[in-house]
This record gives C-alpha cells, sequence and structure tokens, in this order.
C-alpha cells in the first residue's frame, strides 16, 4: 500500500492530495459530500442555497487510513481512496468494492444488428469509451435493500435491476425492463443489514445505475461525463434518510388545497367547448366530487402554445373558464416545450428575435418536429428564458386557469434524438444537450412555477412529465403514459412509492390507464388503489374507449363516487401530511418500509402502501381476485370499514368483492373527517369532525387559508385533539388564521362529543 496523500482542510471541506484531488464536504453530522473536479463547471440543479451547517467533525490518521468521523457518520479513507461509510455505531453502510467488475456478455456487433432486425434492443449502457466515463462500485451485502430512483419501472426493492438516467418518451409499455423513462432522479435509498443509508449522485449527464444486476457482490453508479458528485446520506432511520435529502434538495411546498380534489382529464375533450361542458355536467349530474377539468392540447390554436382556438369557444374561452368555476370546476391547461416553427406567431418571432431556442452546433435554430410539426425548443437553462417564459403564461392566467400541466419536456422530438452537441446554456454559460437534457423538464416547471407564482400569489399548481432530482420544488409529478392494463396498476404503487422515498410527494399516475382501452373491473380497481395518491386524475389518451367514472354505468359508476367521497372526507388528512411534509420530506403516500424498517417483512413489498404513519391500504391490483393476503405490521390494527380489531405481525386473509378497498387504521388513531362536498371550496370551514379508532390518542391538524402564501407569516392555526380514556380535550396551540373553527366534533366509537368554541377564552367548550 502506498503512503497516505496528505491534505488541507478549508472550513468544513478537507481536500486530499490524490493524483485527483479528493474533497469531503461535511455538510451536516449526516451528510457528507464526496467530489473530484473532472472539469465541469456550473452549479447544482438539485441543490439550491447554502446547505452547509456548522458541524463538528474529527479527521484522524490510522496508520493505513483516515477516519474523519461527525457526531453520525464515520467515513475511512485509504490511500487507494477506498472510501467506506459506517454509522455511528460503526455498521457498515456504504463501502468501496474492491475486486473489479465481472461485466455481462454481450453480444458482437453481427449479433446485434440480428437482434436488432427482429425488433428487439440490446441493452447498451454507457461504457468506457464514452470519453469522460467514470465509474463507482459499492459492495452489496446478502441483506441489503436498495429503493429509490423516482418513478424508474418495476419494483419497490430495486435489487437486481439497472436503470438509465436519461428522461425518455418511450411509448413502449412501463414494464420491469425498461431502463429509462421520463425522469432522472439519482438518488437510491438502502438498508444494509437493516441499517439505512442514502446515496444521491449529483450529475446531469446521463448515467447509469446498477442495482447489482450484474453481480449479486457490488451495485455500480456510471456516467458518460461530468464531475464525480456524490452525497453521502445517513441517519438512524429511512425516515431520517428521506429528511436529510429532502433538506438538500428542496421538499414539495404546501399545495392550495384544492389540488387534492379529483381531476378529470382526456386527451380530446377540450377540442370542443361542447364536450367539456358535458362532461362538467356529467359530474354533477352523476354526483361526482370534482375540482378539476384538464385541457389537453386540442384547446390551442393549432398546438401553438400561449394560444387559445377561440373559434372552438364560442368566441370567448374566458368566459367558458369563469362558468366552469362557477361549476366548482378549476381548468388546468397544458403547455409543451416545442414553440411552433411559424414567423407569424408572436412566440416563435419573439423568441427567435431575442435568441431564447436552442441552437444546433452550427449557429441555426434547431428544429424538430412535435404536435405542430416543426418546432424550436426554448433554452430554459437561461434565467431569461425563464423568465420570459413565465411571463407568456400570464396569457393562460388571465383566462383564469388555476394551473398548469407541462408535457412532452424530455425534450420529446418526433424526428429522432436532439443530437448531444446541439447549444443548451447552463443559466448563460453555452453548454451542451448532452449535460442540460435531463435538466430541461425541472427548468420548464422551475419557469412555470416562478409566472404562476408571480402573476397569481397562490400556490401554484404545475404539474410535470420530466423531472431531476429538486424538481419537487417546482412541481407535482405524474408518471406519464401508462396503459389500461393490469401491470400498470401494480406498477403504480412501488413507482409512487418510490417517487416518495425520491423527494417527490406529489404524485398521481393516470387512473384507468392512458393508452389502449380499460375495463370496468380494471378503472374500478385502480380508482380504489390510487385514492390516496395525492395527485388524483383520472386521463386517457385520444382513441382509447371512454373511461369517465360513469363510462361502464353501474356498479362503476356507484363504487367510483364512493371512493371519491371518502377521498374528499379525508382531504383535510391529506393536506395535513402535507403540512408536515413541508417540515420532515416525509411523503404523504409511502411505502411500508419507510414506517416500519426494522420489519423484514415489509422490505419487498410491492402492494400495500401506507398514508402517514396511520392507514394502511392493501388494493387489488390483480384481475378478479376477490380475496387478498394483507401484511399487517407491528401494532393493532383496526378494520376501516367494520371496525374489526387485528393484532399486527400477522397476514390476515380479507375478502374482496369488487367494491373493497383493504383499509386499515392503526389502533388509537384520530382522523380529521372532512364535510361530504362535491368541491374544496375557496370558504373556510366552520367545523371539523374528527374520527377515532381506539380509545385514546392525540393529532394536530393545520388549517390556513389553503391557497396563497399568508401561512408564511403565520396565518395558520395548529389544533391539538387529545382523547384520553373517552375523555375529549381540543386545544388551538398556534393562531394565527382567522377564522376558527366554531365547533368541533369528535366521533368516538360509541358517542360523539360536540365541542364549541367560546371567542372570550379562545377554548372549545362541551
Ligand atoms: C403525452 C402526454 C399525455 C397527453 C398527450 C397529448 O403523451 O403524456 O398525457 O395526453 O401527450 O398531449
Amino acid at each position: 500500500m502506498s503512503a497516505l496523500p496528505s491534505y488541507t482542510q478549508n472550513g468544513q471541506t478537507i481536500t486530499f492530495a490524490f493524483a485527483q484531488p479528493l474533497q469531503l464536504t461535511i455538510v451536516t453530522p449526516e451528510i457528507i459530500r464526496v467530489f473530484i473536479n473532472r472539469g465541469e463547471q456550473g452549479e447544482s440543479y438539485a441543490i439550491e442555497g447554502h446547505k452547509i451547517q456548522a458541524t463538528d467533525f474529527t479527521i484522524e490518521s490510522a496508520g493505513d487510513h483516515y477516519i474523519i468521523r461527525t457526531s453520525a457518520l464515520t467515513i475511512h479513507l485509504d490511500s487507494e481512496r477506498h472510501l467506506d461509510t459506517f454509522d455511528k455505531d460503526g455498521n457498515a453502510l456504504i463501502t468501496d468494492y474492491r475486486g473489479e467488475r465481472i461485466h455481462l456478455k454481450g453480444v458482437d456487433k453481427v449479433h446485434e444488428r440480428l437482434v436488432e432486425a427482429e425488433g428487439h434492443s440490446v441493452t447498451k449502457a454507457p461504457t468506457k469509451s464514452d470519453q469522460g466515463y467514470y465509474e463507482i462500485i459499492k459492495s452489496l451485502a446478502p441483506d441489503e435493500y436498495l429503493y429509490g430512483l423516482g418513478d424508474k419501472t418495476g419494483y419497490l426493492n430495486k435489487r437486481g435491476f439497472a436503470y438509465d438516467n436519461w428522461n425518455v418518451d418511450n411509448p413502449a409499455p412501463q414494464l420491469e425492463i425498461l431502463p429509462n423513462i421520463y425522469k432522472s432522479i439519482p438518488v437510491m435509498l438502502g438498508l444494509k443489514n437493516g441499517h439505512p443509508y442514502g446515496i444521491f449522485f449529483d450529475n446531469t449527464y446521463q448515467s447509469h445505475l446498477d442495482m447489482g444486476k450484474e453481480s449479486n457482490h457490488y451495485y455500480f453508479y456510471s456516467a458518460v461525463q461530468g464531475n464525480l458528485d456524490y452525497y453521502i446520506i445517513g441517519g438512524t432511520t429511512l425516515k431520517d434518510i428521506v429528511t436529510n435529502y429532502t433538506y438538500l434538495t428542496g421538499r414539495t411546498p404546501l399545495p392550495q388545497k384544492w389540488t387534492l380534489g379529483y381531476q378529470q382529464s382526456r386527451w380530446g375533450y377540450s377540442a370542443s367547448q361542447e364536450e367539456v361542458q358535458a362532461i362538467a355536467d356529467n359530474l354533477a349530474k352523476y354526483d361526482l366530487p370534482c375540482d378539476a377539468i384538464h385541457f389537453d392540447v386540442d384547446y390551442m390554436d393549432g398546438y401553438r402554445v400561449f394560444t387559445w382556438d377561440k373559434d372552438k369557444y364560442q368566441g370567448n374561452p374566458k368566459k367558458f373558464i369563469t362558468k366552469l368555476n362557477q361549476q366548482g370546476l378549476k381548468v388546468i391547461p397544458i403547455i409543451d416545450p416545442g414553440v411552433k416553427q411559424d414567423s407569424d406567431y408572436h412566440i416563435y418571432a419573439e423568441g427567435l428575435k431575442k435568441g431564447y431556442f436552442v441552437k444546433s452546433a452550427d449557429g441555426d435554430v434547431y428544429i424538430n418536429k412535435v404536435w405542430p410539426g416543426n418546432a424550436a425548443f426554448p433554452d430554459f437553462g437561461r434565467p431569461e428564458v425563464r423568465q420570459w417564459w413565465a411571463n407568456n403564461g400570464k396569457f393562460l392566467t388571465d383566462l383564469g386557469v388555476a394551473g398548469i400541466w407541462i408535457d412532452m419536456n424530455e425534450p420529446a422530438t418526433f424526428e429522432g434524438p436532439i443530437p448531444d452537441d446541439v447549444v443548451f446554456n447552463d443559466q448563460d454559460t453555452p453548454s451542451t444537450h448532452k449535460k442540460m437534457h435531463n435538466v430541461y423538464g425541472h427548468n420548464m416547471a422551475k419557469a412555470t412555477y416562478a409566472g404562476l407564482k408571480e402573476q397569481t400569489g397562490n400556490r401554484p399548481f404545475v404539474i410535470t412529465r420530466a423531472a431531476y432530482a429538486g424538481t419537487q420544488k417546482y412541481s407535482t409529478v405524474w408518471t406519464g403514459d401508462n396503459r389500461s392494463m393490469w401491470p400498470h396498476i401494480q406498477m403504480m404503487i412501488p413507482q409512487l412509492c418510490n417517487l416518495g422515498l425520491s423527494g417527490f410527494s406529489f404524485t398521481g399516475t393516470d387512473i384507468g390507464g392512458f393508452a389502449s382501452d380499460t375495463t370496468s373491473e380494471l378503472l374500478t380497481r385502480w380508482i380504489e388503489g390510487a385514492i390516496f395518491s395525492p395527485l388524483l386524475r383520472n386521463h386517457a389518451a385520444l382513441g382509447t374507449r371512454q373511461q369517465e367514472p360513469w363510462a361502464f354505468g353501474e356498479p362503476t359508476l356507484n363504487i367510483y363516487r364512493k371512493y371519491l367521497k371518502l377521498r374528499y372526507r379525508l382531504i383535510p388528512y391529506l393536506y395535513d401530511l402535507f403540512a408536515k411534509e413541508t417540515k420532515t420530506g416525509l411523503p404523504i403516500m409511502r411505502p411500508v418500509v419507510l414506517n416500519y424498517d426494522q420489519d423484514p417483512r415489509v422490505r419487498d413489498l410491492n402492494d400495500e402502501y401506507m398514508v402517514g404513519d396511520d392507514i394502511l391500504v392493501a388494493p387489488v391490483v390483480q384481475k378478479s381476485q376477490f380475496k387478498r393476503l394483507v401484511y399487517l405490521p407491528a401494532g393493532n390494527w383496526v378494520d376501516f370499514w367494520n371496525g374489526a380489531e387485528y393484532a399486527g405481525n400477522q397476514d390476515i386473509v380479507v375478502d374482496t368483492p369488487l367494491d373493497k378497498l383493504p383499509l386499515f387504521v392503526k389502533q388509537n388513531t384520530i382522523l380529521p373527517w372532512g364535510p361530504a362536498v362535491s368541491h374544496i371550496s375557496d370558504e373556510p370551514l366552520k367545523a371539523m369532525t374528527f374520527r377515532v379508532f381506539g380509545t385514546q390518542g392525540t393529532y394536530q391538524h393545520y388549517q390556513d387559508n389553503g391557497r396563497d402564501f399568508k401561512y408564511q407569516s403565520g396565518e395558520w392555526n395548529n389544533y391539538t385533539i387529545t382523547v384520553d380514556h373517552n375523555k375529549v380535550n381540543v386545544q388551538l396551540t398556534h393562531h394565527g388564521y382567522q377564522p376558527v373553527y366554531q365547533q368541533i366534533t369528535v366521533e368516538l366509537s360509541d358517542h360523539v362529543v360536540k365541542l364549541t368554541y367560546d371567542n372570550d377564552s379562545s377554548c372549545y367548550r362541551e
């Protein structure tokens, strides 16, 4: 072994004098950045602002390695640059693999052509032949589970699979064999012998994560270019890892309350005002709670973004939007990045004149085809372009839209991929598509968020398809074009759960499935299984069969309505979870393992999830399944439907007729139970009900105006509801928002307690 290199220390950054110097930055006791400068300039897109906290740490030489220690993490670094991380008790978390990779056998060019001739694809990960390539290999223990990576396809535990980080719009069914989809969120969370850790690889270039597919002994990260820049994240629990990761990359901001309502969509509706009106009327006629209708690309004039085809809207889209609003429905239009190449079109003309579009290496505006035909692509990496885009949104907010759905922002192109060398700016520095591709959607989301905030003063509602780590600060996401097939409802659970572990708390799938024809049974099971997904939207592709809640008649309609009504009752609970999430980063919809990381039974569980800490959901995601096994983790559980009690740490068999979503509440939980409404109104609620599952418990309930940013200056209330042996106490523990609830009802198993607010004493009394 060679001698240990010398090191220098600058604040909390230690630089070790290897041939390529290695830097460790102690960000917090639980977060350490590992960095090797490989010549790449520019700031992180995922991490904004100053994150380094004053932290005590020590560094000592132990002969053949250095030991760097914080109160939570210990790193060993040897002269060969092997880096091993342990938790404070000495348990290994992330350790460099000492052997060589044993590459999987590939095929030669001749056979590759044969395989491709029949329409199959050959796996092509970045290789050492790419200039700038690097890889990091870490050991895998036999008992090690890997999570995260956003909404990559497959299972909750990613071990045994490999994925690419390169945002694509791939129409192939999103099955476990797909290496990449619309988002690149290169954070992985692990449980090694039960000990939690996280690693976040902050590099926007195309990268690859082999999670033990090539070998059972290691996992590796490789990238085609960029600095070696990753964060080691520690903590006592898996929850700590999520909290620390979202401390670094940001948290989903508190949404407007109505965004938690049901949303109806279909590609095609917006081609005619009459069709949208019919949808709105049917929602009312069939007594289906709903808060928004989405307007897909057809509302535009020839797919020109920031235009509205007035001919389809009796000359006055604003009037129609106002009418829908009066019916309790908000309007969410879609916006794509591709700007139609048409010199008579003001957005294109202005973008061209000001040089806002990305350019080919030869300096011409780069053109590719999307919905409007030939289109140019705004250079969202530039602050000035983001501001321009944000301002353009005023056209929509002036019409009265309540949010913007952004799509095709991988960016997707119909005539082949954008060449790597097309010039995209990195802030104000010319860069390449190769570097900026994976943050294109991120920057578009950031621009859209800024515009909505400026123009409406409300908490922006943006839904994006493409994303990078950190996009959760600006946008909710959906998983893109799934299909109406059982494997896709199955995948919804791991996809949304892994998004939650990856910092994205506001997520959803196209309910019923986007492409292909759904069936009444699939649609029914989908609305049941998705009923707690924060973004609750039914959306389908043009040309597929209708899949509105009424499209199949009974019993689908009745069941659909029953679950929408349940959802609306529990919106206050979801909103409370969001209020907590802004402080902890813990997702609303989460895998059971996040709450019970020491229970080996839940580490590979793909068909159950939890909502916060209190509700366990075991959806039916198999066709014709009228009984299912439900695993209940530790504790006691109450069947939501009939109050039956079960001890945890066991599997139970549950009947699952078509209208039944198995739902269990942790015993001694108090849940808010909102009023039965058809829309989330802007009017403050005057009363709230709480339901007690058990005989005691305590619950924190959050209240604000549900709309704007006044809560940030203290305009919110917190209620503490305590039930102890059937005695009820309600306290207003922070009072910054008017009006407070005048009445609070607490429903216990055998009686109901009603409390009234006494303004003079600011107390609730029976
Ligand atoms: C993309 C979107 C889909 C949308 C369609 C038309 O496929 O993912 O949701 O309906 O484009 O805009």
